[in-house]
């Protein structure tokens, strides 16, 4: 039986919402094994506590060598990305969490929709250290993101191993 999901007080400051969003995601992946099913439910958690524009995960295809569109929240988005191509490519090939204060001035973003203002994108390791995934969040307002949201959402996606 899933454990009860408690809901998170909208007042909290964000970091507190983070400890306790990344308290509900452990009790979510301890008792599944699915990736895809973890991940589903991980961009849900994280829509209901912060109600950002657009989450979701996109995976490696090692057959094709892009990434492809996974578990998501929010509207219709571009389902392949290529390696180094946009802010989730380039986090690919980089490894590199990479905060983006206004999309339109990044010269590589891949516009999935023109609402987009700012993003963060951070990649999912397996236990082996290879990049199996990124989670791709994306705001309709600028400059959303800083080190605290990465470095909570790293922790979060540690939690996918
Ligand atoms: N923001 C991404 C593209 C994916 S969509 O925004 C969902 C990028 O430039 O990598």
């Amino acid at each position: 039986m899933q454990q009860a999901i408690s809901p998170i007080d909208p007042n909290a400051n964000k970091a507190e919402k983070y400890e306790l969003l990344i308290k509900q995601a452990e009790a979510i992946v301890s008792s599944e094994s699915d990736l895809i099913a973890n991940m589903a439910n991980l961009t849900a958690l994280l829509k209901d506590t912060f109600n950002w524009f657009w989450i979701g995960f996109y995976r490696v295809d090692t057959e094709s060598n892009q990434l492809v569109l996974g578990p998501f929240q929010g509207p219709l988005a571009c389902t392949r990305i290529n390696h180094g191509k946009g802010v989730c490519g380039e986090v690919w090939a980089t490894g590199e969490t990479q905060i983006v204060d206004d999309v339109n001035a990044h010269p590589n973003h891949i516009a999935c929709s023109s609402l987009s203002q700012s993003e963060i994108v951070i990649p999912v390791r397996n236990e082996a250290g290879k990049i199996i995934a990124v989670l791709d969040i994306d705001s309709d307002e600028l400059a959303t993101f800083d080190e605290v949201d990465g470095n909570y959402l790293e922790q979060f996606v540690e939690l996918l191993k």
